[in-house]
């Protein structure tokens, strides 16, 4: 039996692509791994209705962890006309599946590490090496939602918070709410790991990055474990910031900063942010980890222009592959796999076209695969 079981979920567009791209590289690697191909995506949303098979959930509870490539997702009318004509008017509805599995494995920490390569073009400077980490089951993207607002919903709310009598008068009809629900465990275990991971590879400050002057609450609640964890660790300063500054300095001052964390959906904007400044979405990986399991992917969507031309950069993906091997403690097999692809960025001669290159997603991953 091979040490790992690890799923490979390659999805739609380019996902394909480049997940063609991490196997070359996974098969130098010559990881002591099983890989099991499993189901998600578009496809399977229209065949079957379900873009998240049953199968694939099942496939994944037997694994230790997943490499994930790209879906596509569309809104909702364009999603059920795209359905089967069986399954059509059935009441079906489209929910992303990466959302859906961040939630259901409880992958409550997603990791965005955004170093500039040297060599890259697209650096934005070339000393940035930002890790985020964003909290990735709760806030506002928890689906807490309403729209209409029920009256009962509404006269709750206004015995709370006398605040909610500014909306007195509006129907319900034409008020939505979304929540941003936090926990203080959530908060706790989120700011944890950024600890942990400034710690283990010596980054000197920790920023959290909220907006607790104005949304006190949870905000406050972030800010308030965040000063208790950094009490256990004397040698790593709290840095605290405001989003809305944050984003200045960023742009500003990058190479500033190293370990930040964030909630939900400030995480996610942030991590954007910080992916641009380091030659974007080609360059983006990410890890969505939980206690036992972890999905690791590149950031980008299936990029349906670019659907089966091989044309993609497998950057992101691989650095994936990177994330992966780290989390399951094959840290010289990490560390080597990044060395190549930093080789293969700063060597300049096998480039996609982002960078300006005509090589293809395969020729990029095997000239990594050559430096292994
Ligand atoms: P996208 O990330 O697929 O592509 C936007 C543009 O970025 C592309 O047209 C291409 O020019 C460039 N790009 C993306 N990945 C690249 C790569 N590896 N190398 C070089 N260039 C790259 O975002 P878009 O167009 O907004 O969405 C397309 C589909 O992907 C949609 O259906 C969307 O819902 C889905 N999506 C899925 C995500 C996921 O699977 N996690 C994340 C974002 C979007
Ligand atoms: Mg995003």
């Amino acid at each position: 039996m091979p040490k790992y079981r690890i799923a490979l979920m390659p999805g739609d567009g380019i996902g394909k692509d480049v997940m063609d791209a991490a196997q070359i590289v996974l098969d130098k690697i010559a990881l002591d791994a099983g890989y099991v191909p499993a189901d998600i995506g578009w496809e399977f949303w229209c065949k079957e209705g379900e873009p998240l098979p049953q199968r694939t959930v099942d496939i994944l509870k037997t694994c230790d962890c997943a490499l994930f490539a790209a879906i596509t997702s569309k809104p909702k009318e364009e999603a059920e006309a795209e359905l089967i004509p069986e399954l059509q008017g059935k009441g079906l509805t489209y929910r992303s599946p990466i959302v859906r599995l961040r939630q259901m494995f409880d992958l409550y920490t997603n990791l965005r590490p955004c170093k500039a390569f040297k060599g890259n073009p697209l650096n934005y400077r070339d000393d940035v090496d930002m890790v985020v980490f964003r909290e990735n089951t709760q806030g506002l993207y928890a689906g807490v939602e309403f729209h209409p607002l029920p009256d009962e919903v509404r006269d709750v709310l206004k015995a709370h918070n006398p605040r909610m009598g500014a909306f007195d008068g509006v129907p319900g009809e034409d008020i939505a709410l979304s929540t941003r629900i936090f926990t203080r465990e959530g908060c706790l275990r989120i700011v944890r790991r950024a600890f942990e991971y400034a710690n283990l590879h010596g980054y000197p400050t920790v920023t959290v990055v909220e907006k607790p002057n104005v949304i006190r609450e949870t905000s406050g609640l972030m800010i308030r474990e965040a000063r208790k964890i950094s009490a256990e660790y004397p040698d790593i300063e709290l840095w605290e910031t405001n989003v809305d500054a944050m984003v200045m300095w960023m742009v500003k001052n990058p190479q500033d900063y190293g370990v930040m964390v964030s909630s939900n959906m400030f995480g996610d904007i942030i991590s954007d942010l910080a992916a641009q400044l380091v030659g974007g979405l080609g360059f983006a990986s990410s890890g969505n980890i939980g206690d036992d399991f972890a999905v690791f992917e590149p950031t980008h969507g299936s990029a349906p222009k670019y659907a089966g031309l091989y044309k993609a950069n497998p950057t992101a993906m691989l650095l994936a592959v990177k994330l992966m091997l780290d989390w399951l403690g094959e840290t010289g097999t990490a560390q080597a796999l990044e060395q190549a692809i930093a080789g293969v960025i700063a060597e300049g001669k096998v480039r996609t076209y982002d960078l300006g290159g005509d090589n293809t997603t395969l020729e990029v991953a095997q000239a990594v695969a050559d430096r292994l």
